[in-house]
């Protein structure tokens, strides 16, 4: 028994060189351990070894098991490993790696994040409202009465519910003061605005705008004018000349328009507009003491400015872009310069 068990060992020894696949390896732990195995086969014959052998056969038997499982496992990692080999084996690893294309944010989405961080450090907090608008918002609440040319269907998207695409985000300012606790508010609002123009270089139907509007005691022009010089100061440098030139809009009174001075390469400086302000207009928080039916918002009370920016001309000015289409043409020739 001893023997026959010490020529399975040896056997199994040998075999296990031949072992070159997973199949064949599946056909050698048949051949010794399975159910018909020589191994198992052995085994059996315990039964007639006599009772003083038992032990030492016992021990052998066990012995050659353990080592005919440490073949099976060690080929089996062998042969795992081959096929991992083979599988790489056509690939370069010390190839350089192909670069992934990388993205970036548009022109106007990267002046618009400017702007809204600029003041978010002075301390205005983001405020939104609808596209689609009520004239209300847009318009009466605004001091801007049914007569007025910019309500004109001609400048203005309606539907047939009366309602409009607002044409300036200074809806917002409406909506902020009507759904105010009690003042003082200090919001900026960025988001599309839209108006019924003929599509050339310098204008379009759509347009990005970013909205001010602070409302407390004493805001005075001072407050205005030194928040819109720090502002364009941050985003155009500390030494652009700015100028307040006086406007009209009918919802700040006094009003102003700003320009900054533009040095174009080779061409003569001008100026030019930029933004639009100004101190709220008394009849605006009127309304909105008749909307909310308080008066917390009292012009006896409270003052405030507002202001409104136009983003695309931002970033025209900004990169010196000569066509407003080119923002919304996606020609990759032309975003990717901002990448
Ligand atoms: N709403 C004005 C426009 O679109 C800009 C503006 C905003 C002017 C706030 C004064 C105060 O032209």
């Amino acid at each position: 028994m001893l023997d026959e068990l010490s020529a399975i060992q040896s056997d199994a020894l040998a075999a296990i060189k031949s072992v070159d696949s997973e199949s064949s390896l599946e056909e050698f732990r048949i051949h010794y351990l399975g159910k018909k195995g020589r191994l198992t086969a052995a085994a059996a014959g315990m039964r007639d070894v006599s009772k003083e052998d038992k032990r030492a056969v016992g021990q052998k038997l066990n012995e050659v098991r353990n080592t005919i499982t440490g073949l099976i496992d060690e080929r089996s990692s062998e042969l795992a490993a081959l096929k991992d080999a083979e599988a790489v084996a056509d690939i370069d690893p010390t190839l350089p790696s192909r670069s992934l294309p990388q993205g970036a944010g548009h022109p106007l989405s990267q002046m618009l994040n400017r702007a809204v961080d600029t003041l978010h450090h002075l301390g205005f907090a983001i405020a939104e409202g609808p596209e689609i608008e009520t004239e209300w918002h847009c318009f009466d609440a605004l001091n801007t009465p049914a007569d007025h040319p910019a309500r004109n269907e001609k400048d203005t998207f309606y539907f047939d519910s009366g309602k409009l695409l607002r044409t300036h985000t200074s809806s917002v300012q409406v909506r902020t003061m009507e759904g105010a606790d009690a003042p003082p508010v200090r919001i900026i609002a960025p988001g599309s605005a839209f108006r019924r123009d003929e599509i050339d270089a310098t204008h379009s139907i759509s347009f990005t705008q970013l909205e001010g509007l602070y409302v407390d005691r004493e805001v005075t022009l001072a407050d205005l004018k030194g928040t819109l010089e720090y502002f364009f100061h941050s985003i155009f440098g500390a030494d652009t000349e700015l100028r307040f030139r006086p406007h009209f809009f009918p919802f700040t009174e006094p009003s102003f328009e700003i320009d900054i001075k533009l040095h174009a390469a080779g061409k003569a400086s001008r100026w030019i507009e930029i933004a639009g302000c100004g101190m709220v207009d008394p009849a605006v928080f009127e309304a909105i003491n008749s909307s909310r039916e308080d008066d917390l918002f009292s012009p006896d009370n409270v003052s405030g400015f507002a202001f409104g920016l136009g983003i695309d001309r931002l970033a025209m000015i900004k990169h010196g872009i000569p066509d407003l289409r080119l923002f919304s043409e996606n020609d990759l020739r032309f975003l990717r310069q901002f990448a």
